[in-house]
C-alpha cells in the first residue's frame, strides 16, 4: 500500500466508522454488524501502524461511542414522553376497543370516539413554552431523560418561537420529520460533497437534529407536526381532536388527515384511505394512531408502564425483499438463550440494507410454532436457502418465508446445537419454553459478558463512555468478570502499571472520563438498578413495580430469602403485587437466591447504593399505604380502573383477604370474601363509600 492509498483509506474509514458509530450509539439502529465494524476499526489500527504520520484527527482509534451523543445536555421531561403499543390486524383494533371498554365499565352500544392521525416516522420532540416563548426543546431519549436540543429546533421554520399564549406552561409534542424531496436533495448534496448519503428520511431528520452545530441543523430542512402535549398549565381543549386543532391555530402544523371518528369501522376506513395515499404524502409514515378522543377518559385510561391505554399505532404491513440466507450463527444470550441468527447476502428493505435478521428459535426453522402446529406450511429453513425478510418499522429484520424452487438438491436441514457453542455446557429445552438455553451459568462467557452490555445499557446503568463494545474488550482482557468489576476501574487501571489511559482508543481525558462517569452511577434509582441486573421476566415495568413495592434493595432481599421456597407469607404478598406473575416471581426469587449470583450481588452492593424508591406523594389519601380488597361486581368502574386508581392513590391490592387487609371494597355478588372480611373483623365498605373514598365523587 503506498502512501496515498493509505491516506484515501484512512480517510474512508473514518467516515464508514463515523457514520456506524453514530447509527450505533446515537440512533440505536446499528446498520453494520459488530464483527464488521470490529474488522474495520482493526483496519484502520494496522494502517495507522504502518503509516503513523497519516493518523488523522478524527482519528476512528481515539474515538469511543458518538461524539454528538456527549455534547446534549441531559434534560428531565416534566411529564414522561410515552410511547405506543403496536397493532397488527383488525383484530387487534378490536382487542384495543374492548379493552378500553372493559376498563371503563362502557357497555357495548355506549358512545366511543376516537382520532385517527398518521404515524410519523421521524423522532419525536417535546417543546415547552413559558408565557408564550419558546424556552427548550428536548428529544425522547428513555422517556425519562432526553437531550437538550433547544439551539437545534430553533432553526426549524414549522416550531414557532412565540405564540399567542397567555398560559404560564405548555408543552407541545410532535414529530420532527424529512420530506422525500428535501431528503432526495440533501442525499444529492452529502454525495456531491463526498460525504455519505443518508439511509432514509428518519435517519437523515434524527442525524439533522442532533448537530453540535445549530447552523447545519438550519441548513437541513427539517419540519414538524404537533399531535401530543406534556404539562400544561390549563387544558387545551376537552377532547384530543379540538386540542388539536387549538395547536393548530396557535400556529403549529398539525396533520390534516386527522379525523375523529366513533366507530371501529369509521378507523379502519380511515386507515386504508391513508394507507391508499401514502406514497402521495410525500413523508413516510409507517401507520396510524388512534386516540381516545375524550380527555377526560384518556385521564381515568391512564397509563401502562410506558405505554398510554387510550392510543395505539396500527401499523402498515411490513415491506419485504428476497435474498440468500448464507449461514446460520448461534448468539448467547444473558439469559443463556441460544438464538440463531441468519447471516445474509444484503438486501434493501424499506430504505435499509439487512445482512441479519432473527430465525427466533429451533422451532421456527424447523417450521413450527411454539405449539407444534406447522408455520410457511411446515417448510423449514436451511442454509443456501432463498429467504424473505421484513422488518416492521425500528424492530430487527426477520425472516418471513422460503422459496423451495430455488433450493439445491444437495442441502441439508439446519441442526440445532445441543451444547452452548461459547462453552460448551448442554444447552437444553424446559418444558414448554420455545427456547434451548445454555447451563453453564456464570461460567458461561457469553452469557457473563451479555448481562454485562445489559448491565450498562440506556435503560439501566446507561454509563457514558462504556457501551458494548467496551465492555467486551474489558471482558476479553480480564479487566471485568461481572458488573461489580466496573466500578473497581479506576482502582485498578487508574494508575500504576496497566492503565486505561494506554488502551488503544482511549487516551488521558477519555479515561478521565469514564472514572467520572462510572463514579456518578454510584448512587443509582433502585428500579434501574433491578433493571440491569438482568434477571430473566423481570423488565423495566417490572422493576419499576417492585422498587416501588418493596422501597429498598434490603426489603426485596429480604422478601425474596423469606420467599425461597416458593410459599408462604413473603411469596404470596409478591404474587399480591398487581403486575408480577407467578412466572416473574419464580424467576426473581430463585436468581436473588442462587448463591453465585447473591455474591456477585453483594459485591455489586458494595460498590454501588441503590436509592430507596420514591413512592408518589400520596400521604394525604385516605388509604395511602393501606391494603385493600376488592370484591364482587364494581358498577361504576371496571375492576382494573378500581385497582389502578387506589395504586396511584397509594394503596397496595391485594387479590384475597388476610390478616394484613385494611378494607374490603365490597359489590353485589361479593361471596367469600366479604365473609372472610367479616370473620377477620376487617371494615367493608361499598362502591360509593369507596368513590368517596378515593376523591371520585364528592361526599
Ligand atoms: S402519540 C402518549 N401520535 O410514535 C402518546 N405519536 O411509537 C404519545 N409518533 O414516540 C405519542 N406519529 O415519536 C403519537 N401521530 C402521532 C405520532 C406519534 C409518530 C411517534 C412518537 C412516539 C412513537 C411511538
Amino acid at each position: 500500500m503506498s502512501a496515498n492509498d493509505a491516506a484515501s483509506e484512512l480517510a474512508r474509514l473514518a467516515t464508514v466508522l463515523a457514520t456506524a458509530n453514530r447509527a450505533y450509539h446515537t440512533e440505536d439502529t446499528p446498520e453494520i454488524s459488530d464483527a464488521e465494524y470490529d474488522a474495520l476499526k482493526q483496519r484502520n489500527a494496522a494502517i495507522e501502524a504502518r503509516f503513523p504520520e497519516l493518523k488523522r484527527d478524527d482519528s476512528p482509534s481515539e474515538q469511543v461511542g458518538a461524539p454528538v451523543l456527549d455534547a446534549f445536555a441531559k434534560v428531565t421531561h416534566a411529564q414522561r414522553m410515552m410511547s405506543l403499543a403496536n397493532a397488527f390486524d383488525d383484530a387487534d383494533i378490536a382487542e384495543f376497543e374492548a379493552g378500553i371498554r372493559r376498563f371503563l365499565a362502557l357497555d357495548d352500544d355506549a358512545p366511543l370516539a376516537f382520532t385517527a392521525e398518521p404515524k410519523i416516522d421521524g423522532l419525536s420532540l417535546s417543546l415547552r413554552y413559558e408565557k408564550g416563548v419558546l424556552v427548550q426543546a428536548a428529544t425522547r431519549g428513555d422517556g425519562t431523560t432526553g437531550e437538550n436540543v433547544t439551539a437545534n429546533a430553533r432553526t426549524i421554520s414549522d416550531i414557532p418561537e412565540r405564540i399567542e399564549s397567555e398560559k404560564e406552561i405548555l408543552e407541545v409534542r410532535g414529530e420532527v420529520y424529512m420530506s422525500h424531496a428535501d431528503f432526495a436533495a440533501l442525499n444529492t448534496a452529502q454525495e456531491t460533497s463526498g460525504n455519505k448519503p443518508f439511509a432514509n428520511p428518519r435517519n437523515a431528520a434524527a442525524g439533522s437534529l442532533r448537530q453540535l452545530d445549530p447552523a447545519v441543523t438550519k441548513a437541513r430542512p427539517l419540519r414538524f407536526f404537533a399531535y401530543a402535549w406534556g404539562e400544561l398549565s390549563a387544558p387545551l381543549a376537552t377532547t384530543q381532536y379540538d386540542a388539536i386543532q387549538r395547536l393548530g391555530t396557535l400556529g403549529f402544523e398539525v396533520n390534516p388527515l386527522t379525523k375523529r371518528c366513533t366507530s371501529q369501522d369509521d378507523l379502519v376506513a380511515h386507515y386504508r384511505a391513508i394507507e391508499t395515499d401514502r406514497a402521495n404524502l410525500g413523508y413516510d409514515i409507517d401507520g396510524v394512531v388512534y386516540k381516545v378522543d375524550a380527555l377526560d377518559l384518556q385521564r381515568r385510561l391512564g397509563f401502562r408502564s410506558t405505554t398510554p391505554r387510550w392510543a395505539i399505532a396500527h401499523k402498515f404491513p411490513a415491506e419485504t425483499a428476497w435474498t440468500t440466507l448464507e449461514a446460520i450463527d448461534i448468539q448467547v444470550g444473558r439469559t443463556g438463550a441460544l438464538s440463531p441468527v441468519a447471516r445474509l447476502t444484503p438486501v434493501t428493505v424499506g430504505g435499509v440494507v439487512v445482512s441479519n435478521a432473527t430465525l427466533h428459535n429451533e422451532d421456527y426453522i424447523e417450521g413450527r410454532d411454539s405449539k407444534g402446529a406447522p408455520i410457511r406450511e411446515g417448510r423449514d429453513i436451511r442454509v443456501g436457502d432463498r429467504v424473505q425478510v421484513y422488518r416492521a418499522g425500528d424492530v430487527i429484520p426477520k425472516i418471513k418465508d422460503v422459496d423451495l424452487s430455488y433450493r439445491k438438491a444437495d442441502s441439508v436441514p439446519f441442526k440445532f446445537p445441543q451444547v452452548c457453542p461459547e462453552c460448551g455446557s448442554a444447552a437444553i429445552r424446559e418444558e414448554g419454553d420455545a427456547v434451548r438455553r445454555c447451563t453453564g451459568g456464570l461460567i458461561c462467557p457469553a452469557q457473563a459478558v451479555e448481562k454485562m452490555k445489559h448491565f450498562v445499557s440506556r435503560a439501566a446503568f446507561d454509563i457514558e463512555g462504556l457501551g458494548a463494545k467496551q465492555v467486551e474488550a474489558f471482558y476479553l482482557d480480564d479487566w471485568i468478570a461481572e458488573p461489580a468489576d466496573i466500578f473497581t476501574l479506576r482502582e485498578r487501571y487508574g494508575t500504576g502499571l496497566r492503565q486505561l489511559k494506554n488502551r488503544e482508543g482511549w487516551g488521558e481525558k477519555s479515561a478521565d472520563n469514564l472514572f467520572t462517569a462510572i463514579d456518578e452511577k454510584r448512587d443509582i434509582a433502585l428500579s434501574r438498578f433491578l433493571f440491569a441486573l438482568g434477571i430473566r421476566h423481570v423488565g423495566e415495568g417490572a422493576s419499576g413495580l417492585l422498587a416501588t413495592h418493596f422501597g429498598t434493595i434490603e426489603a426485596l432481599l429480604s422478601a425474596a430469602d423469606r420467599a425461597s421456597a416458593l410459599e408462604g407469607e413473603a411469596w404470596e404478598e409478591l404474587l399480591n403485587i398487581d403486575g408480577v406473575g407467578e412466572v416473574m416471581a419464580r424467576s426473581l426469587v430463585t436468581t436473588l437466591t442462587q448463591p453465585a449470583e447473591r455474591a456477585s450481588i453483594d459485591r455489586l452492593l458494595e460498590q454501588v447504593a441503590p436509592a430507596p424508591a420514591e413512592k408518589p406523594d400520596v400521604s394525604d389519601s385516605a388509604v395511602a399505604g393501606k391494603t385493600l380488597v376488592f370484591t364482587g361486581t364494581l358498577e361504576t368502574m371496571s375492576r382494573a380502573e378500581a385497582k389502578a386508581t387506589a395504586e396511584a392513590l397509594g394503596a397496595k391490592v391485594a387479590g384475597s383477604v388476610s390478616k394484613k387487609t385494611d378494607l374490603v371494597i365490597a359489590g353485589p355478588g361479593a361471596g367469600s370474601k366479604a365473609a372472610k372480611a367479616e370473620a377477620l373483623g376487617i371494615e367493608t365498605i361499598d362502591e360509593d363509600a369507596w368513590r368517596q373514598l378515593a376523591g371520585l365523587d364528592s361526599p
